[in-house]
């Protein structure tokens, strides 16, 4: 242990003082290396969570009768690049691929509305959201606030990536909701139309919500901030019932005796197919990212 740190240290003055890519290289493989080693995407691409004692229904809390959820009902699969699945903004990660068809962060960053619990059955039980997104209205930095108070389309996302299922996959539970001022209730048939108007948005085709099959499919491009995304899109059928069974507001969503969800999940597969010209592929391109890329380098070489 003791020599390798010596030849660490040794070594590091070669690849730390040149200004050269080599160093966020280096960083981005072990990255990599690691991720790529505890990640494993099962044929589906993500990991069904009542095999392993989850649910596609999320736990709302206080709910009347109690123990009622809302569904899980878009998918991003583990078959997605890597580059999207990763949580990041500034080099097209997760929260850029959002953006690229209208989604944001809660409102200058504050958390509105109650946690919900899902359990993905990857070992990790029931956790809150990651995050809640909200339909920005056409205006990324303010937009989210706009649908705090009057309502809209917005989802909660987990990842699955817990001990026993690391696909990577994304799961997320949307719905359109009333204004702030009705309690943000969910409108009537709300969790599908909060469903088919994010895919909506992502493929710019009005979704026929009532004609809608489990053989539906979509192919289509987004892009924000010079990260271009082609996504595949196939609804299926069997994850979740078509049903109002243990589904929260049901009968103001499913009216007059009809189901509150058509048990459909969008299953969506997306992949980088193009970066920003001034991106490096292999590494971060802005001065100041690449200084603290470095002294993160430094920091991970002397731990080890
Ligand atoms: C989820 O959030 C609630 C507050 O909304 C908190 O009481 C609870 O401990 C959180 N659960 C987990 C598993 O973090
Ligand atoms: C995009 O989202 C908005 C808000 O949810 C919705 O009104 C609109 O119909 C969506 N567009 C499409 C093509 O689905
Ligand atoms: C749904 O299908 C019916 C007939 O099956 C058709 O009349 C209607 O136009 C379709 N609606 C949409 C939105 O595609
Ligand atoms: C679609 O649903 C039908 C009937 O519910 C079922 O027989 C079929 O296997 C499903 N197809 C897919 C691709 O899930
Ligand atoms: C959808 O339409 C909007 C506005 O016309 C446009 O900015 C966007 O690029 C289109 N997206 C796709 C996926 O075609
Ligand atoms: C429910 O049924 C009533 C009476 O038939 C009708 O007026 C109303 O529009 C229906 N609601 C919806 C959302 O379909
Ligand atoms: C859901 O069930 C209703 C009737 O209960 C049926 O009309 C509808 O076609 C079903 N939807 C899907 C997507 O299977």
């Amino acid at each position: 242990m003791a020599s390798t740190f010596l030849i660490l240290s040794l070594c590091l003055p070669a690849l730390v003082l040149a200004d050269h890519p080599r160093i966020p290289l280096i960083s981005r493989w072990l990255t990599h290396a690691r991720r790529a080693s505890s990640r494993n995407v099962p044929a589906n691409g993500y990991y069904t969570p009542m095999e392993a004692g989850g649910s596609m229904l999320t736990k709302v809390p206080e709910t009347f009768p109690e123990g009622l959820g809302e569904p899980i009902n878009i998918i991003l699969t583990g078959y997605s690049d890597e580059e999207v699945l990763n949580d990041n903004e500034d080099k097209g990660g997760l929260q850029n691929f959002f953006l690229s068809f209208g989604f944001s962060g809660e409102c200058l960053g504050q958390h509105s509305g109650s946690n919900q619990g899902a359990n993905l059955g990857d070992g990790h039980g029931y956790l809150n959201e990651t995050a809640v997104m909200r339909w920005n209205y056409g205006d990324p930095a303010l937009g989210s606030c706009k649908e705090t108070i009057m309502g809209g389309n917005h989802f909660r996302y987990w990842v699955q990536n817990g001990p026993s299922g690391n696909s990577g996959a994304v799961f997320m539970a949307a719905s359109y909701e009333m204004p702030i001022a009705q309690q943000h209730d969910i409108i009537v048939n709300g969790y599908n139309f909060g469903r088919d108007w994010v895919i909506g948005n992502m493929t710019n085709v009005t979704v026929p919500t009532h004609n809608l099959t489990n053989q539906t499919t979509y192919s289509t491009q987004t892009t924000w901030a010079g990260y271009t995304y082609a996504s595949e899109i196939q609804y299926v059928s069997g994850l979740l019932s078509n049903s109002s069974e243990g589904i929260n507001h049901m009968y103001s969503v499913g009216p007059n005796w009809t189901n509150a969800i058509d048990g459909l999940v969008a299953v969506i597969t997306t992949k980088m197919v193009a970066r920003p010209a001034n991106s490096a592929i292999w590494g971060p391109s802005s001065p100041s990212i690449r200084a603290s890329a470095l002294a993160l380098s430094i920091a991970f070489y002397s731990l080890l």
